[in-house]
């Protein structure tokens, strides 16, 4: 993921407006909307889009070319959301 954004120079503001646009298409697809599969999708997406500016304006030489993606959870314990029976 690191190659595909070196030197692109990304802006903040086009990192959110990205976000925007998934979270838009996250919608039109349909994506579980509960807040628990949300809030894991998010912390995805904000760290993978912080990484891609980072690197889309890192200098030349600077760090590995690539790195293993980390292991990615649910972040909020307890795990998706179980509807309360007689909800
Ligand atoms: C979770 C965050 C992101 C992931 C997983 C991701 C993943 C990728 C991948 C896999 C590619 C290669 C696509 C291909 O070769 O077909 C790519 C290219 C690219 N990404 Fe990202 N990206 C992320 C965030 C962003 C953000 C925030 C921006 C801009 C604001 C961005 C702009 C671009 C651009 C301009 C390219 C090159 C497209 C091209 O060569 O036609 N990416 N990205």
């Amino acid at each position: 993921m690191i190659t595909h954004h070196l030197n692109r120079h990304l802006t903040e503001e086009q990192r959110r407006r990205w976000i925007d646009l998934l979270q838009d298409a996250a919608d039109a697809v349909d994506l579980p909307d509960d807040p628990e599969f949300r809030s894991a999708f998010m912390a995805y997406v904000e760290w993978g889009t912080r990484l891609a500016k980072f690197n889309s304006n890192r200098k030349p030489g600077y760090g590995p070319a690539e790195e293993p993606m980390p292991q990615w959870g649910w972040g909020v314990p307890g795990g998706p959301y179980q509807p309360q029976s007689g909800s």
